[in-house]
């Protein structure tokens, strides 16, 4: 599958952790182009995990992503944006910016991320935590459109994903 992206956006993933956001983002852009907020996280306090600096990483992150967007670079965020709210940030900095936010939705089965995020060692939370982020995730796809995205992608299971590629259109 093809998705079209405008050569300058501000791409936001939206999966549960274990759907391969990270691992697609890698696959696709520079790294340099990725801001993700677990990196943010381990800038601001010196751990990738520690929720309790996640405003404060967001608050950079989002920074980051206006300077970026203002230089005119394409900008993708690499977080769960399982949240509304966490997403309004997105689309506020894109507006900002004159920018189209576009949404890219990794869409796997929540017992196929339940098995990848008990073989990671950097990922400790329990099932219950993985249910409610893919309940958070149906909510979302009913969203997006009302939230201002302009594009929303929705790659549904592992082989679409794979099997995508990215064209960018001016
Ligand atoms: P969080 O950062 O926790 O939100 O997860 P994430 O969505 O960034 O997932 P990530 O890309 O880290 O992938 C989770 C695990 O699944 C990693 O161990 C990856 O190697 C593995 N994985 C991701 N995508 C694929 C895939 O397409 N095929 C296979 N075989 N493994 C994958
Ligand atoms: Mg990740």
């Amino acid at each position: 599958m093809i998705i079209d992206v405008p050569d300058l956006a501000l791409v936001a993933l939206v999966g549960i952790s274990g759907s391969g956001k990270s691992t697609f983002a890698r696959k696709h852009w520079k790294s340099t182009q990725v801001l993700s907020s677990d990196f943010f996280r381990g800038l601001v306090a010196d751990d990738e995990n520690d929720q309790s600096a996640s405003a404060d990483a967001f608050e950079v992150l989002h920074y980051v992503a206006g300077k970026r967007l203002a230089a005119g670079r394409l900008t993708v965020v690499d977080a769960t944006n399982l949240q509304s709210h966490a997403r309004a940030g997105l689309v506020k900095v894109a507006r900002e910016h004159d920018v189209l936010p576009v949404a890219i939705v990794l869409d796997v089965p929540e017992s196929l991320a339940w098995e990848r995020t008990q073989a990671r060692a950097d990922r400790t939370f329990g099932r219950q935590v993985l249910t409610r982020m893919h309940r958070d995730l149906r909510r979302s796809l009913n969203q997006l459109s009302r939230e201002g995205f302009r594009k929303i992608h929705v790659l549904r299971g592992v082989d679409e994903i794979a099997d995508t590629e990215i064209r960018y259109e001016k």
